[in-house]
Formats: structure tokens, sequence, C-alpha cells
């Protein structure tokens, strides 16, 4: 045996990361499904570095070297399991099994128990870059055992991305599914920059009056700023696109119904079953739901509001410099949010995730990638009980200076008629944590009067009930 580590599933993903570990002088056996793919691979690719392919699955784990390291790159879901269990059957205890899909993390939780059991260590990895990444050098994001990260970081860092100071973007994340948790909240961020991204294009075509191509210029000259990251640059090339068919603006001619896989959907009922506020990343998941309702679109199209006469030219650009400040406000809330969710997790499923490392893995790589994120990376470093991103001196600073422009921005568009949800429940998030009373007290009191649910008072310890059917005294019951 002379493969130091195995790919099975070799559609794009599975490929691409085969063809990294060769490139990084690493042996790699190759299976697939159906054997041609796997020739496939080797006949055109083969000269990058060692392969061996085998046509069964007794072949391929015979070709690696001990432990066995097989990493899985199928379809989330049943075709996991079945992969899963297929070589289980064949491997020893010590061996492992990296699941590199968008898997669910509870889903995660219950492989890695299973196989904990029988000795086999099942390491849950979150891979993030796309096709070019898993070639070039992703973000990786293993969880799993303390234990098989000893053998299999060193693999794993090799492939991946390197952040500015040279560090590679894979750390152990945390046990069992830690690294697929941080994995989908990275997509609940990446749905929420995207979604926020989409209401600066929106707000800058119809209240500034910009084309696609200025729109594009507009996002080039951000990217050199804070802002500067992968979707900010990524944005400007398909604004600048022109469509050949129709010597159009592309963005003209796409459908406007955003899809989604489901990991934002995932970040967003995980959330809310941690009880954790990612108002941000909501928005934007419900915002692709409601452009690709054609039905409720198509009823109310008719519904009267604003007309979209945009501003005069002169007043353009001083609008346009009040969308970047409110599009970097409600970002490093949507961030805040996401590393609150991590955290709740982390203290929930006793992960002990460094929060700080998070950030670091996300500099290069990944979807999110950006500048921004080696000053989470610092924030951390300064405070690893930080309760939220919005208290760090610097971010904090930086959010206040940018609120007059926000809210210029936020009531602006509810002016207008522009639908910015991303911006707006930013916004309110930001109010909310800063007010000293919230109408809270006031729900607090209704569940009382109807439900006999009880309150707790301001100025005693204690939970109290007014007898609101009767005299309306209080007591107090507990
Ligand atoms: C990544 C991406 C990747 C995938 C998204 C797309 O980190 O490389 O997040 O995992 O492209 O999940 O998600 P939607 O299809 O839901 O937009």
């Amino acid at each position: 045996a002379t493969a130091q580590i195995g790919v099975t599933g070799l559609a794009v993903m599975g490929s691409n990361l085969a063809r990294n570990f060769a490139r990084h002088g690493h042996t790699v056996a190759l299976h697939n499904r159906t054997y041609a793919k796997t020739e496939a691979l080797v006949a055109e690719h083969g000269h990058e570095g060692d392969f061996v392919p085998a046509e069964t699955a007794e072949e391929f784990v015979a070709a690696l070297q001990k432990p066995h390291r097989i990493v899985v790159m199928v379809k989330a879901g049943e075709p996991t399991d079945a992969v899963i269990e297929e070589f289980a059957a064949l491997l020893e205890p010590g061996d492992v099994i990296i699941d590199g899909g968008n898997a669910h993390f509870a889903d995660t939780r219950r492989r890695e128990k299973a196989l904990r059991e029988r000795g086999i260590h099942f390491v849950g990895t979150g891979i993030s870059g796309g096709e070019e990444g898993a070639l070039n050098g992703p973000s990786i994001m293993p969880g799993g055992s303390a234990e098989s990260y000893e053998s299999l970081g060193p693999l794993l860092e090799s492939i991946a991305a390197e952040a500015k100071d040279g560090t590679p973007c894979c750390t152990h994340i945390g046990p069992d599914g830690a690294g697929h948790f941080v994995k989908m909240v990275h997509n609940g961020i990446e749905y929420a920059d995207m979604q926020l991204i989409a209401e600066a294009y929106d707000l800058l075509r119809h209240v500034a009056g910009y084309e696609p191509q200025r729109i594009a210029e507009t996002f080039r000259t951000w990217n050199t700023g804070r802002l500067d990251s992968y979707l900010i640059e990524i944005t400007a090339e398909v604004l600048a696109h022109t469509d050949a068919a129709t010597g159009r603006p592309f963005v003209d001619v796409v459908a406007d119904g955003a899809e989604q896989k489901g990991t934002g959907r995932w970040t967003v009922q995980t959330a809310l079953d941690l009880g954790i506020p990612v108002s941000g990343i909501a928005e934007a998941v419900f915002a692709r739901s409601v452009s690709g309702h054609a039905d409720l679109r198509g009823a109310a199209r008719e519904l009267p509001g604003p007309g979209r006469e945009p501003l005069a030219p002169a007043e353009a650009g001083e609008f346009a410099s009040l969308v970047e400040e409110a599009l970097y406000a409600s970002k490093v809330v949507s961030y805040a949010q996401g590393w609150n969710m991590i955290a709740a997790a982390s203290a929930e499923y006793g992960w002990d995730i460094d929060l700080g490392a998070v950030a670091a893995i996300w500099r290069g790589g990944c979807i999110i990638r950006a500048a921004f994120l080696d000053r989470i990376r610092a924030a951390f470093a300064a405070d690893p009980q930080l309760p939220t991103l919005l208290a760090d001196k610097g971010f904090a600073a930086e959010v206040g200076k940018a609120q007059d422009a926000w809210r210029s921005v936020v009531a602006t568009a509810v002016g207008r008629g522009v639908p910015t949800p991303g911006f707006s429940a930013a916004l309110a998030y930001y109010d909310a944590l800063r007010a000293e009373r919230l109408p809270a007290a006031l729900t607090q009191g209704q569940r009382d009067f109807f439900g006999a649910h009880t309150y707790r008072r301001t100025d005693r310890e204690g939970s109290f009930h007014t007898l609101w059917g009767g005299d309306r005294s209080e007591e107090q019951t507990g």
C-alpha cells in the first residue's frame, strides 16, 4: 500500500481535492461508484501527481497506508450514510473517515458516535471555496477527535489556502460535529453577506441611478477599503459582465428568483433552537424565499408605493458613500450574530471552539474570505470572552461612526420603496442591543394577563403574577 489518503466520490469537488492532495506530493487512492470516472480523472490529470485508481472498495482500502484515511465526497444525506457503511465494514480500529460534504452537524454527531463505538474516527469536515478552492486551496474546518487530527492535520493543512501571514486556513475546530457546524454558520454568513451586497446594488441602481457598469466600478473602489473581500470582488465581475446574446447587462437577463441548497436554512433553524438571534442571516434566507415566490409577487404587483425616480446626479455620489457605510455596519452585525451562534453551540455541545481561530481560517480560501476577518481574529485574541463583536472597541467605534449614514440609507430605502430587509434588520438589532429598556416588559405583561405566565420585576427578586381577572393585586409565585 502506497497511498497516504484516498478520495471516494469523484464529482468536481472530490476530483479537485484529490488533485490538490496529489499536487502536494501525497499519493492518492481514487474510488468512484462508476469506475469510468476514476479512469477519466487519471487519464486527464494523472501527470499532476501519484494516483492509485481502485475499481472496488476493497482495492481502494488495500491501496491505503495504515491508518487508512478515506475522504468521502458524496451527496449529503443518505448517499453519505451508504458510503460510510460500505467502507466502515472494511476498516479497522484507528482508521479515519473524513466527510467533506456539507452535512448537517446533527448527522455528523450521529455518525461520529456510531463509528467511535467501532473504534473508527469520523471527521466531519467543512470545506469552503467552491470548485476552485478545492483544487487550489480551500478553507478547511475539520471536526472529530483531537487524536484523528494529529495524523490528519498535516495532510489537510498542506492542501489548505494560506492566509496573508502564511498560516494555513485549517485548524481542528472541535469534537464530533463542530467542523460541520462551523461550516454551516460560514454559509449562513455567506447568505447574509450576499443579501447585503444585493441590497447595496439595488440602492445604487434605483436610488443613485447608476448603471451596472458604474456599480461594478463602485464595488471595485469599495474593495480597496475595509470591505475588501472575495464576494465584493466577484460582485464587480458579475455586474460588469454583458450578456452575449442580447448585449444587455448580464444582471438584467438573469431571472430574479434566488435558489438555495439548504445550509442557510439549517443555520436559521439551528439558531432558533439555540435561542440565538441571527436576524441578518434569517432575513437573507427569507429574501431568497420571497424572490422565488412568483405566485405572491404576481398577486401583489399592482400594490401602490413610491415610484423609483433616482436622485439628481449631484446627490448620487454622496448617497453611494452612505451605502458603503450602511453595508459595512450591517456586515459587522451579521458576523457578530454568526459568532454568537458558534459560541452558543460550543457551550451547548462542549466543543470548546477557539472563536478567533475560526476567523483566522476564514481569512483565505473560503467564500467569505476578507481582510476584515483578521480584525475579528484580533478581537477574540484580545478578549476570548467577547460577548459580541459590537463590543470590541474597534468595531464599536466604526459602527458608531457609520450609524448616521446607516439610518439615513434605511430611511431613504423605506421612503422610496426599495426593500432592504438586511440593512433594516441589522440596524434594528443594533438599536435593540443599545436600548436601555425594551418593550419586552409589555410582552411579559400580556403573557401574564392571558396565560398567567408570570413576570420578573426590576426592583425585587422572584417571579410574580397579577390577578388580572380579580382585584389586580400581585402575588409572588416563586
Ligand atoms: C462554500 C460554499 C458552498 C456552496 C454553497 C451554496 O463554502 O464553498 O458555501 O458550500 O456553494 O453552499 O449554497 P446555496 O446553493 O445554498 O446558495
